[in-house]
């Protein structure tokens, strides 16, 4: 199903999907970025933003970064801006644009994250995420990742189970990938990850 259908559907209700970070034990994932993008002046792209879930976790604390959030959908945007509105938050922006094509020229961005979208994304469409994402982060910059990942605890693997089923085909054939490989041929060496409740922050730096 066309993703835009879907997240103009979901986005009204979509903050209530953090919960389940509560459900798992470990804690919500969003937070464990604070320990990974420290708060000097720099230039944040976060993909998929959605409705800035982690942007607004990172431009709380991070008073010094600014914060530049993409996404295809207008009404995960809408909510996004409310958020920010909301809060306050100078330092957090975010705008209509695909994750597949950012206008934005070479070695942009200090940081790059993306949380709880690439799963839904067709292996094709992946790569060409991650081919962008390396080609705007700046050298020796880092890249983060949050998503769901293989869970050791007996519950939470029922759980994700019955999760799958909500989540298109690919979401396997995702769970399956190992990240320490993965992303070499981007030019990206991963230096970091962190299990949380259902997912794990992965942490690269570009070479
Ligand atoms: C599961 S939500 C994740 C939102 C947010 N990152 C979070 O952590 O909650 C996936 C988001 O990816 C967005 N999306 C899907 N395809 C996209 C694309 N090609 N470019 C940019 N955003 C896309 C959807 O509109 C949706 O807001």
């Amino acid at each position: 199903m066309d993703s835009r259908l879907v997240y103009g559907f979901l986005a009204k209700f979509y903050d209530l999907f953090d919960l389940i970070f509560l459900l798992g034990g470990k804690g919500n994932s969003r937070f464990g970025l604070l320990e990974v993008i420290s708060n000097p002046p720099q230039r944040i792209l976060d993909v998929c933003v959605g409705t800035a879930a982690s942007s607004v976790v990172v431009a709380s604390r991070n008073t010094e970064n600014h914060i530049l959030g993409i996404d295809i959908s207008d009404e995960m945007l809408a909510m996004a801006r409310r958020k920010i509105a909301r809060k306050k938050l100078t330092n957090l922006e975010v705008q209509n644009l695909s994750a597949t094509a950012m206008r934005f020229p070479d070695n942009h961005f200090d940081v790059v994250m993306v949380s709880f979208a690439l799963h839904e994304f067709e292996k094709e469409q992946r790569e060409q995420v991650f081919q962008e994402i390396s080609r705007v982060l700046k050298a020796g910059g880092t890249f983060c990742l949050i998503d769901f990942a293989r869970q050791r605890n007996r519950r939470n693997r029922v759980f994700l189970r019955v999760w799958t089923l909500l989540e298109p085909r690919c979401f396997s054939e995702f769970l399956g990938i190992d990240w320490s490989v993965h992303l070499k041929a981007y030019g990206l060496f991963l230096e970091g990850e962190r299990e949380f409740s259902f997912s794990t922050l992965y942490q690269w730096r570009k070479e």
